[in-house]
């Protein structure tokens, strides 16, 4: 049996349903590009027959790439395998994955199904799904909480019906290592045609186990990883993929199993991720957390400089990490920019390193020194805010101990200018009431949180926003000298994505129904 692993990505899908987070469609195809680079195998970049903004990904992507398996999401029924199949038209690997839940609880509430028509269903959706593509992947949602000897009737029908991959979640990451290891070897051992198929993962992080049970499986003869940049996923996350291959990378002696993954693209890829989702890595974060790879303890620190390995299992460079003696500010020119981002994991276009220099010009003249953070939180702030539909353009705020709070602010919304004045019952609250005035909307402030991006008063404030509207949430980030500018871009970046989700739901509510 080979030791390669099939590394699939779901950060387009099932990533994307984490609350809080969603993508348009030209950030979706920036990230697939990423992930493409990085050498991932399977793309999962959405579920086409949830919305038209969700079909529009996939078919673009489809169109785009040319080495990665394309991958679109269908539930077991005609309709969505056949709009799958229309959004994959364009790929030259496409993978139709359609699923359907097996467990007693799933089939008795959730599809109010008899095992027999489930059984059904799983034949005649695969079956289906093969008269598009060759490539067909087939799950069991809640298999993990499924009786067994149905989950052997039901693989076996899959394989059957020429499903190529068998995919085994633990829909709710309720599994633990050992007992998940030892279902798919049973699977493995009593389906009949298992031979035809690769055995998949998909784990969720529920109980912080979505990577231990990942890599259990690999032990037991599966041969795929579902997983996501950053763990994103819904609730707790899926599997994070930097943890995985590093992981494997890193104990060869124990998981002598290959990927096709160049892991010094992780940290470009997580800086990304987290750019466009608005959601902040946490600093401890295995591989990507900002102290990841940050050494305090004077005990540490001297261990360190004596040999490296004293302290540390992998290098930052194994992961996209570089350190660098160039220190940035007013002073620097375009070329060591560049040079400087390339070594932060950021790959810019020429347009894109354009504005980003000019920006850091602005933020230099205000600052003395430019730290790797206060480049990082400018670059993110930018790529987080391509495309929108809303967007920041000036603010001038009076406010003091014996004045009521004003904002005067100007918006280009849908490429209009608006202008007006607000107070409130201090400088943030007037620049939000100016932002609600600007473009009206019910979305409700859930969270407001600032934090300095490096020491000292003149050092960037980083602002994240949580906005609600119809149970949906959005986060949005901001960053800039003045915390009140960081506040405004970080409610408007919120928004953006609030109109982001409302055009998606629009369509239908498939996508919600999903996990
Ligand atoms: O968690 C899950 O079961 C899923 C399936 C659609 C594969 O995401
Ligand atoms: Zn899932």
């Amino acid at each position: 049996m080979s030791n390669q692993i099939i590394i699939f990505d779901t950060t387009l899908r099932d990533g994307e349903q984490s609350p809080g987070a969603s993508m348009t469609v030209p950030e979706k195809i920036r990230l697939a590009h990423v992930l493409e680079d990085m050498g991932v195998d399977v793309i999962e970049a959405g579920f086409p027959v949830a919305s038209n903004g969700d079909f529009d990904a996939v078919s673009n992507i489809s169109e785009i790439l040319k080495n990665t398996s394309v991958c679109g999401l269908a539930r077991a029924q005609e309709k969505d395998i056949a709009r799958a199949a229309a959004a994959l038209e364009k790929a030259v690997k496409p993978r139709i994955h359609t699923f359907i839940s097996t467990s007693p609880l799933h089939m008795r509430h959730k599809l109010q199904m008899h095992p027999e028509q489930v059984l059904e269903a799983i034949h005649k959706s695969v079956s289906y799904a093969r008269t598009f593509v060759d490539d067909v992947e087939w799950s069991c949602e809640d298999a993990t909480r499924s009786e067994v000897d149905f989950l052997v009737k039901a693989i076996e029908i899959a394989i059957n019906a020429g499903a190529k991959t068998i995919n085994v979640p633990d829909t709710l990451g309720y599994a633990i290592p050992t007992e998940y290891a030892a279902l798919i070897r049973t699977l493995r051992e009593r389906v009949p045609n298992a031979d035809k198929a690769i055995f998949s993962v998909h784990c969720h992080n529920d109980l912080g186990l979505g990577v231990a049970n990942s890599l259990a499986a690999l032990d037991a003869g599966a041969r795929q990883i579902e997983c996501t940049i950053n763990g994103l996923g819904e609730r707790a996350g899926n599997a994070a993929m930097e943890e995985i291959v590093m992981a494997i990378r890193t104990r060869q002696n124990v998981l002598p199993y290959h990927t096709n993954i160049k892991t010094d693209h992780i940290t470009k890829a997580s800086r990304l991720v987290s750019a466009i989702t608005g959601f902040a890595v946490q600093p401890n974060k295995a591989i990507v957390g900002a102290n990841a790879f940050a050494h305090e303890s004077g005990i540490h620190q001297d261990g360190m400089l004596k040999n490296a390995q004293t302290y540390e299992i992998m290098t930052p460079e194994s992961v996209g990490l570089v350190r660098s003696d160039i220190v940035m500010g007013k002073h620097s020119g375009r070329n060591a920019f560049r040079t400087k981002l390339k070594e932060l994991g950021y790959d810019l276009t020429q347009e894109e390193l354009d504005k980003a220099f000019q920006r850091f010009k602005d933020v230099a003249d205000k600052k003395k020194q430019m730290f790797d953070e206060d480049l990082i939180a400018l670059v993110d702030n930018q790529l987080g805010q391509e495309d929108e539909k809303i967007r920041f353009a000036s603010l001038d705020i009076v406010c003091g101990s014996n004045t009521e709070a004003k904002a005067t602010l100007k918006l280009i919304v849908f490429g209009e200018e608006r202008t007006t004045s607000n107070t409130g019952s201090g400088p943030v609250d007037a620049t939000f009431n100016a932002i609600r005035a600007l473009v009206p909307h019910t979305a409700t402030l859930q969270l407001f949180q600032v934090h300095a991006v490096t020491q000292g008063t003149d050092a960037q404030a980083e602002v994240t926003v949580r906005l609600e509207e119809d149970g949906k949430t959005a986060h949005g980030q901001g960053a800039d000298t003045d915390t009140l500018v960081a506040a405004a871009s970080a409610y408007i970046h919120a928004l953006n994505k609030v109109l982001v989700k409302r055009e998606r739901h629009a369509v239908d509510g498939v996508a919600s129904s999903l996990n």
